[in-house]
């Protein structure tokens, strides 16, 4: 994937309309002109961004601001400085004329609302430079972002980001999912951590309300707030949702495919997040420490998995396409960022995905574009979680990526580490913290660690390093994480629970938590039918030795009899008390 380029900074981005003074002129002081689009004074900034390019072609996402009074339709103009000739467009309708383009409304959405956005992508043919256009013009006024501050219209509807506390783990206990708990305390020895706090997962819209399916059980998002409430008894208690039902999901695999199609952003943002949003807001709930885990693997994927690599897939082409992705995840940040005792945290993949440099920043740029998308803004980021439901392990003690064998690196030489600038999830999570914040999110972001499946102990752990006759010896005989490839992903055999979950444990990470319940499937090892939208993923058959190009095509590592994705797996549950690390006592 080609370098994203962007213009962001040459249009300020603006957040106060302050447009107060125009609309005074514009209206000629009749309040009721305010409401009328030809006279609504108009205010924009444009953000236009270059989000894929190959040979003779480029996609851009060009994300308009309203700084000014709503209009109802509207039409964005701009001139190519270039040959550049729009072929398609999304959330918009385009028309070219030489050089100059025009996109006007999409007829299913005619308003732009005051402080709104709106992303409209493009695809575009050029050759020669690709010169960014410079200037652009919404209803025929210039975007430049020359709007008199003024007094404040509209105020931010965002909190004032200090009423969060730095990290909610600190002080605070963490809400015991009683189903899971259950679960875990019905198998021998499943006692010993059936106390653990384990994330609550909205995979679906009936999961809301309860569905009484073996993934999520009897109880809805209320009773298990509710129940939280409960185990709080005054004191801080965090509750932790995992966010996970986006159009097109799981664009890469097939075992966690969701209900809504590609297309379906308007059911994801009616049907799934503004019922969850009102949930939350409830002033039950105002004591509890929501932390949301914002859909797993979703922007990793529109990086890696597209364009012309080889690990690319045609539905996640399709999700870099449409842009449903980015508008989702801006979506949910923007409705769950507003409320004041919500704290959100992106899913950011893990280090055996993203720790090459092709993958790393461009990684941290499209978390930034989704945060910035769609309503969103970087204040509705508390931090970022790394290896959910993944089994990466958390310090590798054994060998570091800059050791050398025989005077040449590791790195490069080693199949296990390849080119990866990162062999563990804590050095991984606090370089990206690092990198994050010089993307543009806030110095404060903190991050997450899934710990829960993630500990490789067991009579098979290394309790040295490897030999040093070579770089493959060195790596493969000292490394914790036993998997047979690091982009296996599906019901890992050998794997164990790894930290428990832990407050604060250190610079720059929030916590250690299980926000995968263990025992909870990855996906089934052959094909059944079922209900929920999940498919059959061969990465979770054990008998598939060819692999992927997103494995090296390697086998799957997978366990056997394996259930569908979010169903109980007692063998697998077993498997992780036996291999524990730290064991449990
Ligand atoms: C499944 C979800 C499930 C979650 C937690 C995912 O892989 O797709 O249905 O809730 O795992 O176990």
């Amino acid at each position: 994937m080609k370098p994203i380029l962007t213009s962001a900074g040459r249009y300020p981005r603006l957040r106060r309309a302050g447009s107060v003074a125009a609309a005074l002129v514009l209206g000629a002081g009749l309040p009721v002109a305010l409401a009328n689009p030809v006279n609504a004074a108009v205010a924009c900034e444009v953000e236009y961004t270059i989000t894929n390019s190959w040979g003779n072609g480029f996609n851009a996402n060009v994300s308009l601001t309203n700084l000014a009074d709503s209009v109802n339709g509207w039409t964005l103009e701009w001139d190519f400085p270039g040959n550049q000739r729009v072929v398609n467009a999304w959330n918009g309708q385009a028309t070219q004329s030489g050089a100059h383009v025009s996109i006007e409304n999409p007829g299913w959405s005619t308003t732009l609302g005051s402080g709104s956005t709106v992303d409209i992508g493009f695809t575009a043919t050029y050759s020669g430079a690709n010169d960014l256009p410079t200037e652009f013009t919404l209803n025929g006024v210039a975007c430049d972002g020359e709007v008199d501050p003024g007094p404040d219209p509209d105020p931010d509807p965002d909190p004032d980001p200090t009423d969060r506390v730095d990290n909610p783990y600190e002080g605070a206990d963490v809400y015991v999912n009683p189903q899971w708990s259950e679960r875990a305390a019905a198998e021998p020895g499943g006692d010993a951590v059936a106390d653990q706090p384990t994330g609550v997962w909205m995979d679906r819209i009936s999961a809301i309300e309860g569905n009484g399916s073996p993934t999520t059980g009897t109880m809805g998002l209320r009773d298990h707030l509710d129940e939280a409430v409960e185990q709080a008894g005054g004191e801080p208690l965090v509750f932790q949702v995992v966010i996970y039902n986006l159009p097109g999901r799981d664009c890469a695999a097939l075992a966690s495919n969701g209900e809504l199609d590609p297309h379906e952003i308007e059911r994801y943002q009616t049907e799934f997040i503004d019922p969850i949003a009102e949930i939350l807001a409830d002033p039950a709930y105002a004591d509890l420490r929501i932390v949301t885990t914002i859909e797993i693997d979703s922007l990793p994927n529109l990086v890696t998995n597209v364009g012309s690599r080889e690990t690319a897939t045609p539905e996640c082409d399709e999700m870099l396409r449409n842009g449903n992705y980015v508008n989702g995840v801006g979506y949910a940040l923007d409705q769950l960022g507003d409320i004041p005792n919500v704290y959100n945290y992106i899913d950011a993949g893990h280090h055996g995905w993203i720790g090459w440099e092709s993958n790393f920043t461009p990684s941290a740029e499209i978390f930034h574009e989704a945060a910035t998308s769609n309503g969103a803004t970087v204040d509705d980021v508390h931090g970022f979680i790394a290896n959910t439901a993944n089994y990466s392990a958390l310090v590798e003690e054994n060998f570091s990526v800059s050791d050398t064998i025989n005077g040449q690196p590791i790195r490069g030489q080693s199949q296990w580490i390849d080119w990866n600038n990162y062999v563990d999830e804590l050095s991984f999570s606090q370089a990206l913290r690092e990198e994050l914040v010089r993307v543009g999110f806030n110095s404060d972001i903190g991050m997450l660690i899934d710990t829960s499946r993630n500990g490789w102990g067991g009579d098979e752990r290394p309790t040295g390093p490897g030999p040093r006759t070579s770089a493959d010896a060195y790596v493969d005989g000292g490394r914790f994480d036993r998997r047979i490839h690091i982009g296996n992903w599906c019901n890992q055999a050998g794997a164990g629970l790894g930290e428990r979950p832990t407050a604060a444990p250190e610079p720059g990470i929030d916590a250690y938590v299980w926000m995968k319940p263990p025992g909870e499937s990855d996906g089934s090892s052959e094909e059944i039918p079922n209900p929920e939208g999940k498919g059959f993923d061969r990465m979770c058959d054990p008998t598939f030795t060819e692999g992927t190009p997103r494995n090296g095509n390697n086998p799957s590592g997978a366990l056997p009899d394996a259930p569908l994705s979010g169903h109980w797996f007692s063998a697998q549950f077993q498997q992780l008390l036996e291999n524990a690390h730290p064991p449990v006592q």
